[in-house]
């Protein structure tokens, strides 16, 4: 999901030092880790973008607002350029793409650009700049999956300061095929490309060398994975293959389509011991003349039965997903299916977005009628139905055993940890355990829910 985070290191003096700010979805996050990666020899990471000497900017244009970010963000690093006259800013992800030469022009004091296509020439680009050159940018988009170095920089992009990566994320696509309108990913992104079995498969490896546990799978529709790959490769059997991986002990991926969603792929996530108790399955909204109209081909019939099938066959598995509300033409009756399929579905978590139009994607062009807060008022309507859910998920797991991934301490109580459990949910510890450490997967016993998170006790 849409999220901010800097790295959180300790400066050493041989080496000017880089500083990424990473704004929009776990696909940037992957990305800023790989630019760390390709930074590392010249550069080491720095927390505090003052000592900087390379500020890389790793923006996010999925909403309106997320793109504003980008521009505050480089008006404040101009006054800070003045003060460090030798400092480089460049400017990467998904409004790279879309703006390119653009941002150099507003932006005065952007010296490099490069888009999601262009991560390995980043390197050069700032070279050349240091050299004297003009502004560089680079924003072409590339057919095939671009070859980065395999494995992950040693940088925590959270901001707690915790070095565990108990979970790796691992991209095994990028882009989109699909056009739904509302959605700029497309141009951001390019077309879809996969990426070679083996390249995921030693990923993993890597991963669980550097003491991860989970493994979360990453694409835009991730499971359309493998079409393009000759010869092709299904979704579910490149999970199998990352779930004989010795040491790979849970397996989650984001985001699934509803649409490529097929027996196979129910039958894998229902029955294999590895792979998670959770789904994440962007719904958008839960009437059928908007999906139409967002061009979202499956209607929500489609989706309640794919949410059926998973829970005859897994009752405790969680469901998130994603809903976009006020979305052109949306009428009240409309929304209310939208809140009638929530109610159907009993969402654990949702992430609600009002629309927001998008440079040269259909939707834009599409008469919208709400005014803005009639939009926020239906926002907040579904978040409080959402709160109420969640508060009913959560209090529904009180007295029951769950297993849990140790993977961080306890932020609020010294000496103590916490983990997430198969669905997702972060479960906190009380009091410390004697012996009990980060990147253990033990039984628990659910004590009671707090606001978005559980409590609970161990059980040995
Ligand atoms: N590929 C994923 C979505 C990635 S974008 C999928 O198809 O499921 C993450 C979420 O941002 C989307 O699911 C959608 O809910 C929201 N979103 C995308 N474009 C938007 C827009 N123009 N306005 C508001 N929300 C948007
Ligand atoms: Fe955007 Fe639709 Fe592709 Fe998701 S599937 S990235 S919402 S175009
Ligand atoms: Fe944002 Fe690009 Fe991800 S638009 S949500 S960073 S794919």
């Amino acid at each position: 999901m849409e999220r901010d985070s800097d790295n959180t290191q300790q400066v050493k003096p041989d080496k000017p030092g880089v500083y990424i700010h990473t704004f929009g979805c776990q696909m940037n996050e992957y990305d800023s880790q790989k630019l760390y990666k390709i930074f590392e020899k010249e550069y080491q990471p720095v927390s505090d973008v003052t000592q900087a000497d390379l500020v890389l900017i790793n923006t996010c244009s999925i909403r309106d607002k997320a793109e504003k970010k980008l521009y505050s963000m480089l008006g404040e690093l101009r006054g800070l350029k003045r003060e460090r006259p030798g400092m480089m800013v460049g400017v990467c992800g998904c409004v790279a793409q879309q703006e390119g030469e653009n941002i150099v022009k507003y932006g005065r004091g952007v010296d490099v650009v490069f888009g999601t296509h262009n991560l390995s020439l980043a390197p050069s680009l700032v070279q050349l700049r240091k050299n004297g050159a003009a502004p560089q940018v680079a924003v072409n988009y590339r057919e095939e999956w671009e070859e980065l170095p395999l494995g992950f920089a040693d940088v925590d992009l959270t901001k707690n300061g915790q070095k565990q990566h108990v979970t790796s994320f691992i991209s095994i696509s990028r882009g989109c095929n699909k056009s739904c309108s509302y959605c700029i990913v497309p141009t951001t992104r390019g077309p879809e490309v996969s990426r070679a079995v083996e390249e995921i498969e030693r990923e993993a490896r890597i991963a669980v060398h550097r003491g991860s546990k989970e493994i979360v799978l990453l694409g835009q529709t991730v499971n359309s994975y493998g079409l393009d790959l000759q010869p092709r490769v299904s979704f579910v059997a490149l999970l199998e293959r990352i779930a004989a991986i010795p040491g790979v002990e849970r397996i989650r991926f984001t985001s699934p389509h509803p649409q490529e969603v097929r027996q196979d792929l129910i039958d894998f996530v229902s029955s294999n011991s590895k792979m998670c108790r959770h789904i994440h399955m962007p719904l958008q909204s839960g009437s059928d003349r908007i999906l139409k109209a967002m061009n979202r081909n499956y209607r929500r019939d489609k989706y309640l039965s794919i949410i059926d099938a998973l829970k005859s066959r897994v009752p405790d598995m969680a469901i998130t997903t994603d809903i976009i509300v006020g979305f052109p033409g949306e009428t009240e009756e409309d929304f209310r299916q939208t809140l009638d399929l929530m109610d159907l579905v009993q969402f654990d978590n949702s992430y609600s977005f009002t629309f927001s139009p998008r440079p040269g994607t259909a939707a834009a062009a599409m008469q919208d009628l709400l005014s803005q807060d009639e939009k926020a008022e239906r926002l907040q309507v579904l978040q409080r139905k959402q709160e109420e859910m969640t508060a009913r998920r959560l209090a529904s797991w009180v007295g029951k055993e769950v297993e849990v991934l140790v993977d961080n301490r306890n932020l609020n109580r010294e000496g103590c940890l916490q983990g997430r459990t198969s669905q997702n949910v972060m479960l906190n510890f009380d009091v410390p355990y004697e012996g009990l450490k980060i990147g253990d997967i033990v039984k628990a016993r659910v004590v009671a829910p707090k606001r978005f998170t559980l409590q609970g006790e161990l059980i040995r």
